[in-house]
């Protein structure tokens, strides 16, 4: 490729974002060209993210079913993971993933530039390539989808030998005796519960009084206490003043509001309290592009304040998430290419891939409370589902949220092992403002899990309609 070019599209970043809406440039025919600072594409979701904790929470899932058989005496002798294999499995799955997206690319014919791209005025980007050529871009369009790296704490450097971020937590250095995870969001009950099943001792400090702080208390109650033992603690309501390493040891003092400096020893520690947008080497103050809180503005066409400058996914703002950056990319791509679409969904689902798993999607019990809506809660305990108990999966449940003016299905959640599976009912109902009784009158196959929907659905227009 010669030192300069030019392009219709050049897009920041090749995480799902990136990706997707190369893609969609694509198929418009547009002349894309996708740029990462990695030499691979993918982004955080495919090598940092998703993907591997979702691989490892996988084997975890499989290691619990063994213990709960193994106690019936149904399998019987001693389940040794190797954990070097397990690194290995999960590395063959992200270079298949990546290798397919490589492919598509390919096929697509989206060129791909691997480098460090900053804007040097609004129709050019310079971009360091990894032999440190420079390549300077001229465009039409810019899309940056850059994502987001992890917040860090008291200043606190990520070492990659006591303290750990979510990147060096996911490749397993180690199975440490007793692990300090800072954060109870998404990110901390993943990892605890993976590093938990693996034999770690696991204290969860949050600084807040409840975990996962944007679903309603009653729901991540039940994950949290179903996650709770002997050797997982969770500490709401407190927070670390001080960390140091001492004697191969972290030293951590803990702030509890009750015990002031009250000082344990762990062998690692892993902060994961919220992640932050990665404007870094964008030189977007040279161009003008407005930011709030270092994430970049954009209105509902995906545009920023410049016309022609879009951004996408975790860069844009919270949440963040694989699926709401691949929409976003979706949508600028469309509008590039002369679509009058918008950004406008529902409802975005959220789930936390724990064993058992916890998700939502649309209103919560408090969001409706706080929108003074007529609403009515129904829950379908899965003791009653043929499906959850032959699967051993009965302390789970299903939970929907109905508009009570006009039976409408505004928010849902599911709870036990692969309650993830099912929650896309959920969402196309909220999608298609389906009513309780367009559920019911739905075949729903048995014994499902999703039948719980079903069921749930059922109580409601007993009660109620
Ligand atoms: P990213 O995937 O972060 O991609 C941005 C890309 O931009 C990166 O590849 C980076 O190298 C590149 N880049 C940055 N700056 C430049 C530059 N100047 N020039 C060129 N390239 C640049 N989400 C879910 O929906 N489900 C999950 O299960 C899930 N699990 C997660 C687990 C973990 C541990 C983490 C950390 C995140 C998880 N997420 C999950 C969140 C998800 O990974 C992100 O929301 C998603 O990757 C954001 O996509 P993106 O395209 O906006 O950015
Ligand atoms: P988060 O925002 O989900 O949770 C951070 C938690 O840390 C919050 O509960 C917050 O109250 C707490 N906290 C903040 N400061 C603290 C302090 N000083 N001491 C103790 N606790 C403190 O962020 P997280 O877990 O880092 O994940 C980042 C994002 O990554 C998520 O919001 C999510 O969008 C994405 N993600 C999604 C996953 C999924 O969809 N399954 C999995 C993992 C990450």
């Amino acid at each position: 490729m010669s030192n300069k070019i030019s392009v219709d599209v050049i897009i920041l970043g090749a995480g799902p974002g990136g990706y997707s809406a190369a893609i969609r440039c694509a198929y418009f025919n547009l002349k894309t060209l996708l740029v990462d600072k990695y030499n691979t594409i993918g982004g955080t979701c495919l090598h940092f993210g998703c993907i591997p904790s979702k691989t490892l929470l996988n084997i975890i899932k499989s290691i619990k079913e063994f213990d709960t058989f193994n106690k019936y005496g149904i399998f019987s002798g001693s389940l040794k993971v190797n954990i070097k294999q397990l690194l290995f499995w999960k590395h063959n799955l992200i270079n298949k993933l990546s290798s397919n997206l490589l492919n598509i690319m390919k096929i697509n014919n989206i060129d791909i530039i691997y480098g460090v791209g900053k804007f040097i005025d609004s129709n050019n980007i310079i971009i360091e390539d990894k032999q440190h050529n420079e390549i300077l871009v001229n465009f039409k369009y810019a899309i940056i989808a850059t994502g987001s790296i992890p917040n860090n704490l008291l200043n606190i450097e990520f070492d990659g030998k006591y303290i750990w971020d979510s990147t060096t937590a996911l490749n397993i250095p180690c199975i440490p005796e007793k692990l300090l995870i800072i954060g109870g969001g998404v990110i901390g009950l993943e990892l605890a519960n993976i590093y938990n099943i693996l034999g770690s001792t696991v204290d969860i400090i949050e600084v807040s009084d409840q975990i996962i702080l944007n679903l309603d208390k009653d729901m991540v109650d039940k994950l949290m206490h179903q996650m709770e033992s002997n050797t997982l603690f969770f500490k709401l309501n407190t927070k670390i003043s001080n960390i140091e390493i001492k004697n191969s040891k972290v030293m951590v003092q803990i702030d509890d509001n009750k015990k002031l400096n009250n000082t344990n020893y762990y062998d690692n520690v892993i902060i994961a309290v919220g992640r932050k947008p990665n404007i870094n080497h964008l030189q977007l103050e040279k161009i003008g592009i407005e930011t709030n809180n270092g994430y970049i503005k954009v209105n509902d066409q995906m545009k920023t304040n410049i016309n022609h400058i879009y951004a996408i996914g975790d860069v844009i703002g919270t949440p963040m998430l694989a699926h709401k950056s691949m929409h976003n990319g979706y949508i600028a791509a469309e509008v590039i290419a002369g679509k009058k679409h918008f950004f406008d969904q529902k409802v975005i689902p959220l789930v936390i891939y724990t064993n058992p798993e916890l998700c939502w999607v649309g209103c919560t019990i408090k969001q409706a409370k706080h929108l003074n809506l007529n609403f009515k809660v129904v829950d379908f305990n899965w003791a009653n589902l043929g499906k959850a108990v032959v699967t051993n999966n009965h302390t789970g449940f299903t939970r929907l949220i109905f508009n009570k003016d006009n039976n409408c299905l505004i928010g849902g959640g599911v709870f036990g092992v692969n309650s993830s599976e099912i929650l896309g009912e959920i969402s196309l109902a909220i999608e298609m403002s389906c009513e309780a009784e367009d559920i019911t009158l739905t075949s729903h196959a048995h014994p499902t899990l999703y039948e719980s929907i079903q069921l749930a659905a059922e109580i409601y227009t007993t009660k109620f309609l």
